[in-house]
């Protein structure tokens, strides 16, 4: 392979690489980017799944253990239509308890919710959301979780909604059939429409919390906006190096040798143009297709009378006295164009000024890098000359034409 080609090769192999280290390093940025995310999504759904558990315990032990102790300890203290949603209601203590924990640790986006359509508090009011949530968890009993990303107010939260609570025993009833049923005070704070007329085994809720994401999100963020940098650096270095050791070692002494090659070329040349030039015979390179003359050397000129200027472009025929013209046309050309060679055939070469000159001809085909014959070398002797060399006029032949 010639230097260039392999020097062009090199570069495009230099850039294939550094486009497959940046395309590996944009897909890890953008992988590590989605999978962080995907964890922060995870860990936050497990989180969320992990309060309303524990809320739903705290909902229990009201409903199973509190309530029940606290009505049989203060059974004498209160009338029938004595409520206090403080220790009566678990949904309440769910919601307080939900407060003070949001502001404990400042979370002012913590979201807990019970919600329900027609909600005694307007408080757990389902939003629509969550009462299409609710309305398919009440068409289906296998149904339990669902967790989505929402966006509120431009941020991202983890959306986890559970199955929530229903009225499971008939003693539910007395305050949420008919306002007559329910204790004074309780319709009193309350009033007599909410929450009201529902069923027994009714699903009365589902239980919505949200997690906010911005804070792991702009972690995954500035993680993947570090990686790129690093990633970037290590390209840009690693890169570099490649070019500096390519140059050192493969472009430098690739050029050099290029240069060398150049320079012993061009002195060959010359020093065979000189041989071509002042040789003691007479050379011609002639166009095999058209016999036209592309070049010949100086002693033709000297010896001719003609220019050279005079004589390129002109048939090789022309040269030739009226007899030895048709001789080459009729015998001579057939026959080198079937063998290839003609040697030591006797001419009469036309001067300028009408004299002749007797002349032995040999020719030799060149030929070019792809072995097309393109031109051939004519090297006409003087008759008496006894110095011709046939050897060097083929090496001639091959470097000059
Ligand atoms: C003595 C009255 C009373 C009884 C008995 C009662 N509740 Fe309630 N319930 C309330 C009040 C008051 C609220 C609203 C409390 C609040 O959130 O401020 C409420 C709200 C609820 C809510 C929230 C949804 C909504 O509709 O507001 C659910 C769920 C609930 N009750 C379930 C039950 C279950 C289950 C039982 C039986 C184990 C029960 N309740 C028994 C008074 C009662």
């Amino acid at each position: 392979m010639d230097p260039t080609s392999r020097t062009l090769r090199a570069r495009r192999l230099l850039a294939f690489i550094a486009l497959v280290m940046l395309v590996t390093g944009v897909t890890t940025v953008a992988l590590v980017h989605y999978e962080m995310r995907k964890f922060a999504i995870v860990e936050a759904d497990d989180k969320a799944k992990i309060l309303i558990e524990h809320n739903h315990a705290i909902q229990r032990y009201y409903t199973l253990v509190l309530r029940p102790n606290l009505m049989e300890i203060t059974k004498p203290l209160r009338t029938k239509e004595f409520f206090d949603p403080v220790w009566m209601s678990a949904t309440y203590a769910v919601r307080e308890i939900g407060k003070i924990f949001g502001n404990q640790f400042g979370m002012a986006d913590y979201y807990y919710k019970e919600s329900a359509i027609n909600a005694r508090s307007p408080e757990n009011e389902a939003d629509d959301y969550e009462r299409a949530f609710l309305e398919t968890l009440q068409a289906d009993s296998q149904i339990k979780y669902k967790s989505e990303i929402r966006y509120f107010y431009g941020k991202p939260f983890a959306v986890t909604m559970r199955r929530g609570v229903s009225l499971w025993k008939p003693a539910c009833m007395r305050c949420h059939s008919t306002p007559d049923a329910a204790p004074q005070d309780m319709v009193n704070r309350y009033g007599s429409v909410r929450s009201f007329h529902r069923n027994l085994g009714e699903l009365l809720t589902v239980s919505s919390i949200r997690i906010p994401l911005s804070k792991a999100f702009t972690i995954s963020n500035q993680f993947a906006l570090r990686l790129s940098m690093i990633l970037l650096a290590f390209l840009g270095f690693f890169s570099l190096i490649l070019f500096w050791a390519q140059k050192l070692y493969l472009f430098d002494p690739l050029s050099k040798t290029l240069k060398k090659r150049e320079a012993a070329l061009k002195r060959s040349e010359e020093k065979y143009r000189d041989l071509y030039d002042n040789a003691p015979d007479m050379f011609v390179s002639v166009d095999a297709k058209t016999a036209t003359i592309v070049e010949c050397n100086r002693t033709l000129v000297e010896v001719s009378g003609y220019t050279k200027q005079e004589i390129i472009g002109r048939s090789i025929f022309d040269m030739y006295t009226p007899d030895s013209a048709e001789y080459a046309r009729t015998i001579l050309f057939p026959k080198f164009v079937k063998t290839g060679v003609i040697s030591a055939e006797e001419l009469k070469i036309k001067r300028k000024d009408g004299s002749n000159i007797d002349v032995s001809l040999n020719t030799s085909a060149v030929r070019d890098e792809k072995e097309t014959f393109e031109k051939c070398l004519f090297l006409f002797k003087f008759k008496e000359g006894e110095n011709f060399n046939h050897r060097n006029t083929l090496s001639i032949s091959r470097i000059i034409i």
